[in-house]
């Protein structure tokens, strides 16, 4: 197998899964994804930076048979979960002597998860350097992005920063470095949407952190590494920092057709109104494609018809998603049908408890629309329309 070198003496080693399709047993890979291991040769150490998924240790393996390394002095982790961290303990079994270096969280965390000895780690403080000869680690706590350990390596000599999940993306692809940015774009997109934006204040605290590094390349540990960093890290100060859009997002579902029937309306009413909408299927919507959305959306529209007395489950999961993933939003409401009573918006609004916002009043309502219901929709579409305005929202 052909190795790239990054930089005399930087190897990526890590796996490529091209056919994963599902990860934290949730969030959807359109695209696969990979395990980004990195081997740092110095001049006296050899560092090892993350390791990859368990299912994927065969190819880390390989990729080290293939360089030849006898020995690998240090295990750079960054990040406790298993995808970065599974197969440290298949490395220390081959590389006995290898210590794993780490946040002190990170290390707790190692020891429930791996079960590894506390023998084998060194735990590094924020902005402590550990040389490897004529190459310097420098380890920044990055907490939150996104468990309480992470951390980043800044190579200082190369000016490389290698930040595991931070900046990271689900993306397969052969080359090293990002070829198409539009491409990594939507992927780093989706991958901060599900991941990152919970934790929206810490990563600015983590990107005023790194402001004073000069990076010339940005290597995550899942997609690809960023040889002009200026992308992701513009990417990343607009998703992280930015008021919302005028938008407005609508996922919905619909039995009978009611409930769609006033979704439909609502959309083009909302776009007479100026203001941005994407309705979202939630019978076949991609949660990431919602995601995605909640990164810029400035109010969310649940469209639900009733079943079983109240919200259908999949605008419950829905709701539910939203509120976990804590995005900017500012305004929320309900739309939806039901035949004789329904508990759908008391359910819904009950959901959203994480997110400040203020819920407009919903149009929920018994039956099929009639004249009237797509009254209540226009003025809820101008509504948000007014809101947005005057919040400023473009
Ligand atoms: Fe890629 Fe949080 O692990």
């Amino acid at each position: 197998m052909h190795h790239m070198e990054m930089k005399p003496g930087v190897y990526p080693v890590g796996g490529i899964d091209w056919d994963r399709r599902l990860f934290d047993a949730l969030i959807p890979l359109p695209d696969g994804t990979s395990y980004n291991s990195y081997l740092v040769i110095g001049g006296e150490k050899t560092a090892l930076i993350d390791t990859v998924d368990p299912s994927m240790d065969h190819v880390l393996i390989s990729n080290l048979d293939q360089l030849n390394i006898e020995r690998i002095d240090y295990i750079i982790c960054h990040h406790a979960e298993q995808d970065h961290a599974g197969s440290i303990p298949m490395v220390l079994e081959l590389y006995p002597t290898a210590m794993v270096v780490c946040t002190p969280k990170c290390r707790d965390m190692l020891i429930d998860l791996l079960h590894l000895d506390e023998t084998v780690f060194i735990t590094v403080d924020d902005k402590k350097t550990l040389s490897l000869g004529d190459r310097t680690l420098e380890f920044i706590h990055t907490p939150w992005v996104h468990w309480p350990e992470t951390m980043v390596t800044y190579l200082q000599e190369d000016r490389i920063l290698f930040t595991c999940d931070f900046f990271g993306s689900h993306l397969a692809q052969s080359a090293l470095y990002v070829r198409d940015e539009c491409t990594v774009y939507e992927s780093a997109k989706r991958y901060f949407g599900e991941i990152m934006m919970p934790f929206r204040t810490n990563i600015r605290k983590n990107m005023e952190k790194l402001k004073d590094y000069s990076i010339d390349i940005i290597a995550p540990s899942h997609g690809p590494v960023y040889d002009k960093p200026e992308f992701i890290l513009d990417a990343y100060r607009h998703w992280a920092y930015d008021e919302p859009k005028n938008l407005v997002l609508l996922p919905y579902v619909s039995m009978h057709g009611s409930t769609k029937e006033m979704v439909d309306h609502l959309v083009r009413a909302l776009a007479e109104n100026g203001v941005g909408v994407r309705q979202y299927d939630l019978t076949v919507a991609d949660p990431g494609k919602l995601a995605i959305g909640l990164v810029d959306a400035a109010t969310v529209i649940i469209g639900t018809c009733t079943v079983l007395g109240g919200a259908h489950p999949l605008a419950a999961n829905a709701a539910f998603l939203a509120n976990a993933l804590r995005p900017n939003l500012k305004f929320a409401s309900i739309i939806g049908s039901y035949g004789w009573g329904s508990r759908a918006v008391e359910q819904i609004t009950g959901m959203l408890t994480n997110l400040k916002l203020e819920v407009l009043e919903p149009v929920y309502i018994k039956g099929n629309p009639k004249e009237q219901d797509y009254a209540a929709l226009d003025k809820l579409a101008h509504l948000i329309a007014q809101k947005h305005r005057e919040s400023g929202f473009q």
